[in-house]
């Protein structure tokens, strides 16, 4: 990877690729004071009112590129900086390489909190893992007063929803959701009916006395990569057909679509979608709805199948955080009269935890 000059034209080469760089990609990124505000990184002109605007002259000393452009604005690059952007090396995806897991996954991703948890290396090496693994579980969180939410706030800022801030995981009686008794939760996605679907859900134990209600998670890209080597029929009609999803309560009706599997422009995994016991596939052709049952009764086999999913007993003070579009979790079941169980949720999304990431980046120089 180099820039080079070839008669006043910049020249990117990656490998045997030679691109013309714009001279407007060019003339937008000028960062002298006169064009950008050094405390906002935000530009002080309007870069879409700029026209015709070529290179007048152009060198290139020590990775430094020295342009003058028509319009008499002279300017350095730094090089490595330029570079890097064509390159997109600063992207959540060239920071962390995901890597898929299923039941063989020997050590969950485990983190102690302390009180400069916040803005430390830890928390940062924490965002980390949580790209790479989809989930991570932080020990001796504080319990009392709802600490949830401070430690939801301390990554970015929590997700309300119509169980307000955050929410009580116990048995109650007439539940408005199956989450709210003690019978086995299967493998799911939370709220696929709400839009945007939450992206990360923080789940904090805050008692535990019973020998069951043992949490379960499994890798949905892990799963979906297995079916589209196995069955690529069913991992194509489950990426195809978007599903409504919806919950009805007294004082509100939330719905949404969306693919079993969602990819991206580059067929990249996206988002995974599964709860069964509130998903509503459209009337298709028969013999179009026979292929997709058959695949997403083969889906919720993976899913619930040993081969994929990981279980183990939350403590009192650890809080899970889950990628609620990549994994699925569950619980087994559990008996009240044993003790308590109590556990406290809420959403942030990746809004905030990458914004994060990037924030210690730049404070870790990393
Ligand atoms: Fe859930």
């Amino acid at each position: 990877m180099k820039i080079e000059l070839n008669n006043k034209k910049v020249i990117f080469i990656n490998d045997h690729n030679k691109t013309e760089i714009h001279p407007i990609w060019l003339r937008e990124r000028v960062r002298d004071e006169k064009f950008l505000d050094k405390n906002n990184d935000q530009r002080l002109f309007d870069p879409s009112f700029l026209n015709n605007i070529i290179i007048k002259n152009a060198k290139i000393n020590n990775n430094i590129l020295d342009l003058t452009f028509s319009d008499g604005i002279t300017s350095k690059f730094d090089i490595n900086k330029l570079t890097s952007e064509f390159l997109d090396t600063e992207s959540l995806s060239n920071t962390v390489k995901q890597k898929l897991w299923d039941s063989s996954l020997k050590n969950n991703p485990t983190y102690k909190f302390n009180e400069n948890f916040s803005n430390s290396k830890d928390m940062f090496d924490l965002l980390k893992s949580f790209y790479k693994y989809g989930f991570v579980i932080v020990k001796n969180v504080p319990t009392e007063n709802n600490y949830i939410v401070n430690f939801a706030n301390s990554i970015g800022s929590i997700r309300p929803t119509n169980f307000g801030d955050f929410f009580n995981v116990r048995s109650v009686p007439n539940p408005n959701d199956l989450a709210y008794t003690s019978l086995a939760l299967s493998p799911h996605t939370d709220n696929p009916y709400r839009k945007p679907v939450p992206c990360i859900q923080l789940l904090h134990c805050i008692e535990s006395e019973v020998s069951g209600g043992f949490s379960t998670l499994v890798d949905g890209f892990k799963v979906a990569t297995y079916l589209k080597e196995n069955n690529p029929e069913y991992f194509k009609i489950l990426t195809k057909i978007k599903v409504k999803f919806k919950f009805i309560d007294k004082d509100v009706i939330l719905e949404n679509k969306g693919e079993l599997i969602e990819l991206d422009k580059k067929n990249n995994f996206k988002q995974i979608r599964f709860n069964t016991r509130l998903d509503y596939v459209p009337l298709l052709e028969k013999n179009q709805l026979e292929l997709y049952y058959k695949a997403r009764k083969e889906i919720s086999n993976l899913y619930n199948s040993e081969k994929f999913r990981i279980k183990f007993k939350l403590a009192p003070g650890d809080i899970m955080m889950v990628d609620n579009h990549r994994l699925l979790h569950g619980r087994t079941a559990y008996d009240t009269n044993e003790g308590k169980r109590f556990l406290q949720g809420c959403y942030i999304d990746h809004d905030s935890s990458e914004g994060k990431l990037r924030h210690l980046k730049r404070k870790f120089n990393l």
